[in-house]
């Protein structure tokens, strides 16, 4: 099967489309397809000419990261989590996430969620034990990979605007909801850089690998600020 990546030499190069002959096991995720076809010191491609290793990134190789998110197939996905079985024998098709700056190949600069978060001051910060009620959903938002996926498929995400998307609603809950004393602030920055925009397609929802469950998240903090979270 042909494995088909958009390459990017640096940040400031024409992107191009080169295809690699994909001879490994169909059981490989696509990192680890990835990683065969890097593996030997003479990379060629399909036409046979020689070429360099796809810059890709990795670190987990167990969907706990986020570092391997990518498009493939058209589809938003973690690398590692995705497997050469279920496409059939098909080509695949390997592209970057589109909604942040390309350093390298398949390599983008996610840096904007973390300075979104910075910028907005949305940290944990002091924690109220009493106020613990809603741990389950607070746990299931702590498992966010801020991998970008969710951006990706978000229809009004566009890298360096106002709107800072799903990953940071949800951070938004998670401070809120921890420390009270927070909650008026975080209201009104949830409401600026999120609830004014956001148009309810839920995409995000679809392509998270860790299932968040942002709309309750956006219920929980929508609803009056004199009621409880739970
Ligand atoms: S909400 Fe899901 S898709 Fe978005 S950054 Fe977090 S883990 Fe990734
Ligand atoms: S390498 Fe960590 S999520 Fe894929």
């Amino acid at each position: 099967m042909k494995v088909n990546v958009l390459r990017q030499q640096s940040p400031v190069s024409k992107p191009y489309w080169e295809t690699f002959e994909y001879d490994g096991s169909a059981d490989n995720s696509v990192a680890g397809a990835l990683d065969y076809i890097n593996y030997h010191d003479d990379i060629v491609n399909a036409e046979g000419k020689r070429s360099t290793r796809i810059g890709w990134e990795c670190s987990c190789m167990q969907g706990i990261c986020g570092a391997c998110a990518m498009v493939i197939n058209g589809r938003p996905a973690l690398a590692c989590e995705t497997f050469v079985r279920d496409f059939k024998g098909k080509d695949i098709e390997i592209r970057p996430l589109r909604k942040f700056p390309v350093i390298h190949d398949l390599v983008v600069d996610r840096t904007s969620i973390h300075e979104n978060l910075k910028q907005a001051n949305v940290c944990i910060g002091e924690y109220n034990p009493a106020e613990n009620e809603e741990h389950a959903h607070q746990y299931a938002i702590g498992k966010c990979l801020k991998c970008g996926l969710c951006l990706e498929v978000c229809p009004n995400y566009v890298n360096g605007n106002t709107f800072f998307g799903a990953a940071f609603a949800n951070d938004c809950y998670l401070v809120a909801s921890r420390n009270r004393t927070e909650d008026k602030r975080i209201r009104r920055i949830y409401a600026e850089h999120f609830g004014k925009t956001c148009s309810k397609s839920l995409s995000c929802m679809e392509v998270c690998p860790m299932k968040i469950p942002t709309l309750a998240s956006m219920a929980k903090l929508n609803r009056n600020k004199t009621r409880r979270y739970g």
